[in-house]
């Protein structure tokens, strides 16, 4: 990629900007910048005062009047395709009834199941199509989106086709997790070997050749799948030559954290349960935490995730929406990077390197997206704000004003 000035096709003008180079610490920021644009990536960033001379017929100038810029944002958990909703299930639990009690009774995500199996390719990519949308028009530029409700090759490879068209219905780049390993289907009900034997035999490598999987993603927990099973999956995924990454340590310690770090897994994901000895093994395998706060919120959890320990080890912390209809019905990335602050106590700059430069590790993606700086895409967020804190500090009103995606402008 050229840098030089003559190349540029953009130029964004009396804009500020929150990098998003310096992982949380800080945003990053250049009061009164400008920021150039060369064939989709970043050419250039720096104040007015210190702009080149360029080639001023052929550059597109946008003026910003003073707007912030910071990169598009990176929504590195969800679980946006899905027949159904479980709004039932919220009302028993405000009777009493636990997310593990439902899930033990049959309800849970294999409720969701049912629905998702009963549902066409057309109904999902619907429905699915609203939430990225929403995602979308709140700044959102890359999602990761999983699979988990098909939970039989069919309807698993079904829902990863629709991840795979809502990437061409919008201006948003998607990243397709394979999580045929999320509950135990009914009709393999005590014999979840023979369950996990099928994901790595049969799914796994049917969704390989048809390359409809980024990562490989299992829910190790006690309503999900053992530590050994977990093993299985990231091995036979090891052979696919894809990375992994964990739910794990949600509602206890199995040590699924540790387990995917002997795997250099991408990310260990909710980890509320995380121990010490989890954090340091994520830190040696240079693993992102995901931090869900929408599921901590909505299910009511009053463990906290070990936000000191995670600072104190250096690990990147990301923040996602989980979006899911179970345990984070929320299609909200500006009300995570509240609640990343509310509830989980970061920093209005931590939460957003969750949704940007961490948010983006957490993929693989982190030296491409996540970030303004040279020579990352220019996935670019314009918010009419007056400093980066109120991303975090007002929830409702929505102050994207424009999103370019890859050097387009996708929302004007
Ligand atoms: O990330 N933890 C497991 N999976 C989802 C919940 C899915 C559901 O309840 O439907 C989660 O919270
Ligand atoms: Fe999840």
């Amino acid at each position: 990629m050229s840098t030089s000035p003559q190349q540029w096709q953009t130029l964004w003008i009396n804009v500020n900007l929150a990098t998003m180079q310096d992982g949380g610490n800080s945003y990053g920021s250049i009061e009164n910048g400008a920021l150039a644009i060369s064939q989709g990536k970043i050419a250039w960033l720096g104040a007015m005062d210190d702009l080149p001379a360029f080639n001023n017929e052929q550059v597109e100038v946008i003026d910003g009047h003073g707007a912030w810029l910071t990169p598009g944002l990176v929504d590195c958990h969800t679980h946006l395709v899905y027949g159904g909703n479980r709004a039932n299930e919220f009302e028993m639990r405000l009777e009493g009834k636990s997310y593990e009690e439902i899930a033990n009774a049959g309800g849970g995500i294999v409720s969701t199941v049912k629905a998702t199996r009963a549902a066409s390719e057309s109904e999902l990519f619907d429905s699915a199509l609203k939430r990225l949308n929403a995602l979308h028009q709140q700044g959102v530029s890359t999602v990761e989106i999983k699979s988990g409700y098909g939970l039989d090759t069919t309807n698993e490879i079904k829902m990863l086709k629709v991840a795979e068209q809502l990437a061409k219905a919008l201006p948003v780049t998607v990243k397709k997790t394979f999580l045929g390993a999320h509950a135990l289907p009914v009709e393999y009900k005590g014999k979840a070997d023979d369950y996990i034997a099928l994901v790595c035999n049969d799914m796994l490598p049917k969704i390989a050749s048809l390359q409809l999987a980024d990562a490989v993603d299992v829910f190790c927990e006690g309503i999900g799948f053992s530590k050994e099973q977990t093993e299985q999956v990231f091995a036979a995924a090891q052979k696919f030559a894809l990375p992994v990454k964990v739910h794990a340590e949600q509602l206890s310690n199995l040590g699924g954290t540790e387990l995917a770090a002997r795997y250099q897994a991408l990310s260990s994901d909710h980890i509320e349960f995380l121990d010490e000895a989890g954090i340091v093994a994520m830190k040696k395998a240079n693993m992102t935490a995901v931090l869900l706060p929408g599921a901590f919120y909505f299910l009511r959890e009053t463990q906290l995730p070990p936000i000191d320990l995670l600072r104190k080890h250096g690990v990147n912390m990301a923040i996602a929406s989980d979006a899911n209809p179970g345990s984070s019905p929320i299609n909200s990335i500006q009300l995570m990077l509240n609640m990343a602050c509310t509830l989980f106590r970061l920093t209005p700059a931590e939460a957003l390197a969750g949704v940007t430069c961490n948010g983006a590790k957490a993929l693989g993606l982190g030296d491409e997206k996540g970030q303004l700086a040279i020579g990352f895409d220019a996935d670019i967020a314009c918010w009419d704000i007056q400093q980066p804190a109120e991303l975090c500090y007002q929830f409702g009103v929505n102050p994207l004003s424009k999103l370019m995606q890859v050097g387009d402008i996708v929302i004007a």
